[in-house]
């Protein structure tokens, strides 16, 4: 599934709403080099990150899956003087490509980049009484999606954004008897999402040069 109209509409959207920088360039340009998976946000699903991040006033951020830091740089510029990122990554060699990139952007000295499983550093910060995130941005291993909610809940506070990414996977969440793990962690995500008195959420599918996903966006109440 990837039609040819969705690639010239998300071009015509993201020249005029999401144009690429010097920076946003060499980062994919560095990532591709060192054999990175192009599996970055699109530049508009950037865009809506810095948006929503702005829109929320958010000062500290966590991130969960950095990769080359793409996604971390559009969340890294929306923030106040005094912000910070804090991005979870397990592969060194994803992580010294990001170190890379977020100084070459000039942001590094704004992010705390953790090279670990990432439930290892979730229990990590939750047991060294880390103040909640005002928004939370998860795009590591889809079947770790369930146990990354729960550590969010409790690194949040009431007005706590989370976006979620690649929540439809070309359709395939539909299929309640799909065998990929991918699969049927996003869709026991989206079943705790949904039984959670905790959050209010919705979901966007989104098509374009990344084909066809989706996000989640859910806001904590209480
Ligand atoms: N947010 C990035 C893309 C992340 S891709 C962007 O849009 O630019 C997913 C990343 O999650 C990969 O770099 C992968 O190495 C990392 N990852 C996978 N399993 C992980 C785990 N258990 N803990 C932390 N990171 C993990
Ligand atoms: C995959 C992971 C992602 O985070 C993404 O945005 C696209 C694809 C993957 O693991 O295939
Ligand atoms: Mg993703």
């Amino acid at each position: 599934m990837n039609d040819p109209q969705w690639q010239l509409v998300d071009d015509f959207l993201t020249e005029r709403l999401a144009p690429a920088d010097a920076a946003l360039k060499a980062t994919l340009e560095a990532n591709a080099t060192a054999g990175l998976p192009a599996i970055d946000v699109s530049p508009l699903l950037g865009k809506l990150l810095h948006v929503l991040v702005k829109a929320v006033g958010a000062r500290s951020i966590l991130e969960i899956g950095t990769l080359g830091g793409y996604s971390t740089i559009w969340l890294a510029r929306a923030l106040p003087a005094g912000g910070k990122v804090t991005t979870l990554e397990s592969d060194p060699d994803h992580a010294i490509v990001a170190k890379a990139n977020l100084t070459r952007a000039g942001l590094y000295h704004l992010v705390d980049l953790r090279l670990a499983p990432a439930a290892e550093t979730l229990a990590e910060l939750k047991a060294q009484a880390c103040p909640p995130f005002d928004f939370i941005f998860i795009d590591a291993d889809k079947p770790s999606y369930p146990e990354y909610l729960t550590w969010c809940l409790q690194l949040s506070r009431p007005g706590t954004v989370i976006v979620a990414d690649n929540v439809v996977r070309a359709g395939k969440i539909v299929d309640a008897s799909s065998s990929e793990p991918d699969v049927q962690g996003i869709r026991r995500f989206l079943d705790m999402l949904a039984a959670e008195p905790r959050l209010s959420t919705s979901a966007l599918q989104t098509v374009g040069k990344k084909g066809y996903d989706g996000v989640a966006i859910a806001v904590v109440l209480r």
